[in-house]
């Protein structure tokens, strides 16, 4: 295998509060480690357009607080195709990039997967989204700022909601996965979480209003996890008809969770695999995503992040349920 010299660096998908500070880390590292770095514009785009400039210690200064990526981002309709993936190919191997370096959530490491089977081109995958869906890592950069964003607007939201004596339905992103609405219902105090890992078999709506809520409470707050059927809305209106003498109301956070300043917390995952993505790069590891487990960094294999099975661990559950009585 040819000795790696460049390293090529993207961010893709959905935006997530400290991916700033992960392309930083890649930069920093990979230049300290005698690499040339250069950066990649708009996600898998930007690979297909040629959209790349060689980057250094400079480009990445004095960014590691600001949420957003700095090399913007896109879901990319080209790179899915097997022609925009050759294109790409052709450009990476035109610029001299050798590995690799993708910044992004279960779509975009998808891509990576594909795209390093088949061109045999060294993908390093960083979790970076909000939902925390990715295997093999505790969290994913972005999560917990973005955990922290949603309690701080329950916290809000509670005080009308006492004052009115409402019961409200706060919708919040993460697609497919309850990560954020079971930890932030919890973290926040509200009354229940609606999500997806818990929909197939039970009404969640039901089991939460069977238990009575209204006769402890005056108010409350359901947290929903986004969805095109079931989100907040369709909840408040069953509410509505269901139990005319409740008064509803909706709040859907919607893209303000995916901005602002990234935790420190978020900030160190990322500055810390990032380090590790470079240091993969070197010991000669191909196609895996850097994660943390238990305070260690992990290396996890693409297709193994990308697993839509991320254990839930639901006694979470319980400990919503015992605590909102
Ligand atoms: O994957 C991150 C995420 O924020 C999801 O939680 C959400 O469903 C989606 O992106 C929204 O995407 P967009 O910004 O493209 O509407």
């Amino acid at each position: 295998m040819a000795k790696i010299k460049t390293i090529g660096i993207l961010t893709s998908g959905g935006d997530a509060p400290g991916m700033n500070a992960a392309i930083r880390a890649v930069t920093r590292a990979g230049i300290y480690n005698g690499f040339e770095i250069k950066a990649v514009y708009r996600g898998y785009d930007g690979l297909i357009t040629d959209d790349i400039k060689p980057f250094t210690t400079e480009n990445v200064s004095g960014i590691i607080g600001q949420g957003g990526t700095i090399l913007k981002t896109a879901r990319s309709k080209a790179f899915a195709t097997v022609e925009g993936r050759k294109t790409a190919y052709d450009n990476l191997v035109k610029e001299g990039i050798d590995a690799l370096v993708v910044i992004g959530g279960n779509g975009s490491l998808t891509g990576a997967m594909k795209f390093a089977q088949e061109h045999d081109f060294c993908c390093i995958g960083l979790p970076g989204t909000i939902d925390n869906d990715l295997y093999g890592t505790d969290s994913t950069i972005g999560y917990d700022t973005t955990m922290n964003t949603i309690v701080e607007c329950v916290d809000r939201i509670r005080d009308t909601a006492q004052s009115h004596e409402r019961i409200f339905f706060v919708e919040v992103m993460g697609r497919d996965a309850g990560f954020l609405a079971q930890n932030s219902a919890i973290a926040s105090g509200a009354e229940a979480a609606i999500i997806p890992e818990d929909s197939t078999d039970v009404d969640q709506l039901a089991r939460f209003m069977e238990r009575g809520i209204r006769k402890s409470k005056r108010s409350c707050i359901v947290i929903v996890s986004e969805s095109p059927k079931c989100g907040a809305m369709y909840y408040a209106d069953r509410v509505r008809k269901e139990f005319p003498d409740y008064d509803v109301r909706v709040s859907i956070l919607g893209h303000l969770q995916r901005g602002g300043r990234p935790s420190a917390r978020d900030r160190i995952l990322a500055s810390s695999t990032g380090v590790g993505a470079v240091e993969a790069i070197m010991q000669g590891q191909r196609n895996i995503m850097v994660g943390v487990r238990n305070n260690e960094v992990v290396y996890v294999p693409l297709s193994e992040a990308i697993r839509s099975d991320k254990p839930f661990d639901r006694k979470l559950i319980k400990v919503l349920d015992e605590l909102s009585i």
